[in-house]
């Protein structure tokens, strides 16, 4: 059997809607998800290990009426992973039936507006990875205008009002793993980011190759170019996940 033919049987049916749960953000799903959740590592197309602590784990069944898959757990670049391995799990989401999927990651802010713990709607992104899923000799040219779905962020925006402050900006994807410089993050600002961190683009990028919408959330952690470490990324977002996850159940049933 293969994974997608694992997930579609677990979940009595094919996938509507993916997550990717990001660093610290396990909780981002709620507890009203009935799920059965099966280790990466018995996933032969996710059988790479992420980051010690981020779980690991492919979540399946039923929220809100929907049927969920949720990926805890991301390979990232910066561990070494290839692009394609990076947005594997976009892929088998897609394979399991999914057409829109939910990204969440934890990121720096560069707006100084922000403050740590808020929730960021990401409505356009800028990738400085210097990489790409969709390099190769059958490379597609995908249009990535409105890549960020403007019918499922009208959504969050329509959900979010009065329950949460929700900050809308553009996401800066970098190769990563060290944090930015002062420097770095003066240019990233001037250049039109508000958020800034080491996941995201690529899958956005294969999600929109395949036809998928696409939803995502920063959950802001820390001050980019202010010291930080993984410890304090990790426990803020683990603080503000059940916000996340209020948030995205009142949108689910418009997914
Ligand atoms: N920079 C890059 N990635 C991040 C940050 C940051 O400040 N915080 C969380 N992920």
């Amino acid at each position: 059997m293969s994974d997608a033919e694992l997930i579609r049987d677990t979940a009595h049916g094919p996938i509507d809607v993916a997550f990717v749960l990001g660093s610290g953000l396990a909780a981002a799903i709620g507890d009203a998800f009935e799920r059965t959740s099966v280790p990466y590592d018995r996933l032969p197309s996710l059988a790479f290990s992420p980051l010690p602590g981020h779980r690991g784990e492919a979540l399946m069944g039923t929220w809100g009426g929907k049927r969920v898959l949720a990926l805890s757990g991301r390979a990232h670049l910066y561990q070494g992973f290839t692009p394609e391995q990076v947005t594997a799990g976009v892929q088998l989401a897609h394979a399991a039936g999914a057409r829109a999927i939910v990204l969440t990651n934890a990121a720096g802010a560069l707006n100084p507006k922000y403050d740590p713990g808020d929730l960021m709607l990401i409505d356009d992104h800028i990738n400085l990875t210097g990489t790409n899923p969709l390099l190769g000799e059958r490379a597609s040219f995908v249009d990535m205008l409105d890549a960020y779905s403007p019918r499922l962020r009208a959504a969050a925006r329509k959900h979010a009002k009065k329950r949460h402050r929700l900050r809308e900006g553009v996401y800066v994807g970098l190769l990563g793993p060290n944090y930015e410089t002062a420097a770095e993050t003066h240019y990233l600002r001037t250049i039109g980011g508000d958020a800034v961190g080491m996941s995201t683009v690529l899958e956005t990028i294969a999600a929109r190759s395949l036809g998928m919408e696409v939803l995502a959330f920063s959950l802001i952690t820390n001050a980019a170019g202010a010291q930080t470490s993984h410890e304090e990324v990790t426990g803020v977002a683990n603080e503000s996940a059940p916000r996340l996850a209020d948030l995205i159940e009142k949108i689910l049933p418009e997914i």
